[in-house]
C-alpha cells in the first residue's frame, strides 16, 4: 500500500496484516508496552473540514508511535493565499514522512498524491472516509471474530463513509445493503465499482428492508459537513430513515449498531439505540485509534513479521 486514498487501495492482505497489527498495538497500548516504531517521523494533516476524531486519533497515534504530528489548517498555510497543491505537495515531501489531508474535494488529495514523494492519507473527502471504513471493519471483526457472509445495512445518506463501506464490500466478504432517499443514494459509479471489485451491493426500498436480518446496522448524519445550505430538504427526505428501536429490532438478534460520529441525537439515532446494548460506536471511535497507527506503521516504516518480533522480544 502506497497511499491510503481509497479503500479500494488495501488489498486483501494489506488488510489482514493492518488488522493484525492494529490489534497488536491495541493490546500493547492497554499494556503499556508500545513500541516507537515511529521515532524521528512526522506526520503533516491538513483540514479544510472541522474533525474531532480523525484529528485527535492520528496526533495521539503518532506520539504513541514516537513520532510527532503538525495541525495545518488551511487558513494558516499559503494555500491559501494561492500557492498551489502541487507545489505544496513538494515542498511538504521535503519535511515530512507523510501527508493526511481531510479535503472537500476529492481531486484536492488526488492531485497532492500525483505531486508528492510520500504517502497520502485520506482523512475525509466528498468521495470516501477510508480510515472510518477501516476502523469499522476492525470493530466489527472483533465483535464477530470475521466480516465474510456478514450482512451490513446502510440507512441513509448514500454519502462518503456509505462509498467507503460499499467500495469495501468485496475486501471483506460482507453483503451491503443501502437504503436511502433516491436523492441521496449512493452514485450508481460507486455501485458499478464495487461490484468490479468482486462486492455484493444492493439498494433496498426501505430501511426495514435493509436491517430485516442484517448483523450491523449502520447510520450517519442527515446534513453532513458542506451540505448545510440543503439543511431544510434534507431534514423532509430523511424524516423516515432514523435508527430507533423498533428498526433495530428487525436486523439479527447479536447485530450492532455503527456510526462514525459526531451523532445528531433523535434525528438519525435515538440516544436508546446508540446508548442501548446493541451500540458499538465508542469501540469504533477508539479503533480509529489503533487502526490508524498501523495503516501509518505501513505506510511510513513497513516492516516485517520478524523485525517486529524482534523489536517486541528486544
Ligand atoms: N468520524 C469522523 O471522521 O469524525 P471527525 O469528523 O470528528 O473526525
Amino acid at each position: 500500500m502506497k497511499n491510503l486514498i481509497s479503500i479500494l487501495d488495501v488489498s486483501v492482505p494489506s488488510l489482514e496484516r493492518l488488522m493484525a497489527d492494529a490489534a497488536r498495538l491495541k493490546t500493547e497500548r492497554a499494556e503499556g508496552c508500545g513500541l516507537p516504531l515511529l521515532a524521528g517521523r512526522c506526520l503533516a494533516m491538513i483540514f479544510e473540514k472541522p474533525s474531532t476524531r480523525t484529528r485527535v486519533s492520528f496526533e495521539v497515534g503518532m506520539f504513541e508511535l514516537g513520532g510527532h504530528a503538525l495541525f495545518l489548517d488551511q487558513e494558516s498555510l499559503q494555500l491559501r493565499r494561492g500557492e498551489t497543491i502541487a507545489d505544496t505537495a513538494r515542498v511538504l515531501s521535503r519535511y515530512v514522512s507523510a501527508v493526511m489531508i481531510r479535503a472537500r474535494r476529492h481531486e484536492t488529495i488526488t492531485e497532492f498524491a500525483a505531486h508528492a514523494d510520500m504517502p497520502v492519507i485520506n482523512g475525509l473527502s466528498d468521495r470516501e472516509h477510508p480510515c472510518q471504513i477501516l476502523a469499522d471493519i476492525f470493530t466489527i471483526r472483533e465483535r464477530f471474530g470475521r466480516t465474510d457472509g456478514l450482512v451490513a445495512a446502510w440507512v441513509g445518506d448514500g454519502n462518503n463513509v456509505c462509498n467507503s463501506l460499499v467500495l469495501s464490500s468485496g475486501l471483506t466478504g460482507m453483503e451491503v445493503r443501502v437504503a436511502s432517499p433516491a436523492r441521496y443514494a449512493p452514485d450508481p459509479a460507486v455501485l458499478d465499482r464495487a461490484r468490479a471489485a468482486g462486492g455484493r451491493v444492493t439498494l433496498a426500498a426501505t430501511p426495514e428492508d435493509a436491517v430485516t436480518g442484517a448483523d450491523v446496522v449502520f447510520t450517519d448524519a442527515w446534513v453532513s459537513m458542506g451540505d448545510e445550505g440543503e439543511e431544510a430538504e434534507r431534514r423532509k427526505a430523511f424524516a423516515g430513515y432514523r435508527l430507533d428501536d423498533p428498526l433495530v429490532d428487525l436486523a439479527k438478534s447479536g447485530a450492532i449498531v455503527m456510526h462514525c460520529l459526531p451523532a445528531h441525537r433523535g434525528d438519525e439515532i435515538t440516544d436508546s439505540v446508540l446508548d442501548g446494548s446493541r451500540s458499538a460506536v465508542w469501540d469504533e471511535a477508539e479503533n480509529r485509534l489503533h487502526v490508524q497507527k498501523a495503516v501509518l506503521a505501513q505506510l511510513i516504516c513497513p516492516y516485517d513479521e520478524r523485525s517486529f518480533q524482534q523489536m517486541l522480544l528486544g
